[in-house]
């Protein structure tokens, strides 16, 4: 069972020129989802939970779904924390077997962003687990601020090179732009490469990339097609995300995708199957949607075969 964590993975996809996929789960099918996909691609691949996944699934459920599912890939495989913001919280995990934690002090100011993720590095690192820690923040179009603002909100490189010195964080992740969930632009996406290219010539640590979704046009419209209200719904265009993989990030991360994936073929089951109700074939339906976004998420990231 190769269990690893974010730092050893994104180190080697630092040196390959390519990302590592960080899917979020919050149940069985959506783990076996991840880790079937990324067996049959070969790919190294990081699960990641949210705080409130673990207050859906509950801490020992998930990682036993985890260490279960784990010990039969051959693959690298790491289980990480998603945007930890609790000091005791982040505890609990680095206790209950995950291998990697996110400390996110994107909203503090600078200086108490550094303290915090300095302590969890400390206690973090004395343990073997590796911690991705966000400098600048996400802002979405449900943020009511002015574009200029927006830009403010993104990361700035000189700030990134003295957060990475002060903090010892192992990977970092960065604003240029992209913000969670399904609607994160009113008009055309554009993210700020230039940024990007610019911490990546000064910041040496793997970088990370939040927000990643694409809200896929065809997931979208057969969703929408089976129901689903997601008006003005918008990505990151998959072209962008390989542009920013070509910049230099190195975990790209995925939710909304695989929601959006489960929602569309759930719908799209029990309309074209209204004698069903067994629960295993409707979730079955979900899970295959979202393997199939997952493959694909593998190839764009050009982690196939890495494994
Ligand atoms: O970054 C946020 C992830 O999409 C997790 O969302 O807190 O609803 O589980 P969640
Ligand atoms: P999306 O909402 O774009 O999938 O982003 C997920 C994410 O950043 C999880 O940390
Ligand atoms: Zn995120």
């Amino acid at each position: 069972m190769p269990i690893t964590n974010n730092k050893e993975i994104q180190q080697t996809a630092q040196r390959g020129k390519y990302a590592v996929g960080a899917f979020n789960t919050s149940n069985l099918e959506i783990t076996q989802a991840i880790l079937e996909a990324a067996e049959e691609k070969k790919s190294p691949v990081i699960i990641a939970t949210s705080q409130s996944a673990i207050k859906y699934a509950g801490i020992d459920t998930l990682y036993q779904i985890f260490k279960t599912l784990a010990e039969k890939v051959s693959i690298p495989v790491s289980l990480h924390l998603d945007h930890g913001t609790d000091f005791d919280i982040i505890i609990s995990y680095i206790r209950n077997g995950w291998t990697s934690i996110m400390y996110d002090g994107s909203h503090e100011p600078f200086e108490k962003n550094v303290e915090n993720t300095r302590k969890i590095v400390e206690i973090a690192h004395s343990v073997g687990i590796s911690v991705e820690a966000e400098l600048g923040r996400l802002v979405g179009v449900e943020d009511e601020i002015s574009v200029s603002e927006k830009e403010g909100a993104f990361t700035d490189p000189d700030e990134a090179v003295q957060f990475v010195e002060k903090t010892g964080c192992d990977t970092l992740a960065i604003a240029i732009g992209t913000s969670h969930g399904a609607y994160k632009f009113k008009g055309e996406p554009k993210l700020d490469f230039d940024r990007l290219k610019e911490i990546k010539t000064k910041v040496n640590i793997p970088l990370v990339l939040h927000g990643a979704s694409s809200v896929i046009p065809e997931v979208l419209s057969r969703a929408r097609n089976y129901g689903a209200e997601l008006k003005d719904a918008k990505g990151v265009p998959a072209e962008d995300i390989r542009t920013a993989v070509s910049l230099g990030i190195t975990k790209v991360n995925i939710d909304t995708d695989l929601r959006l994936a489960f929602t569309a073929s759930i719908r799209e089951f029990l309309t074209e199957k209204p004698e069903v109700f067994d629960p295993r074939k409707i979730l079955s339906a979900g899970k295959k949607g979202m393997k199939d976004v997952i493959s694909k998420k593998i190839e764009l990231l050009g982690s196939e075969g890495k494994a």
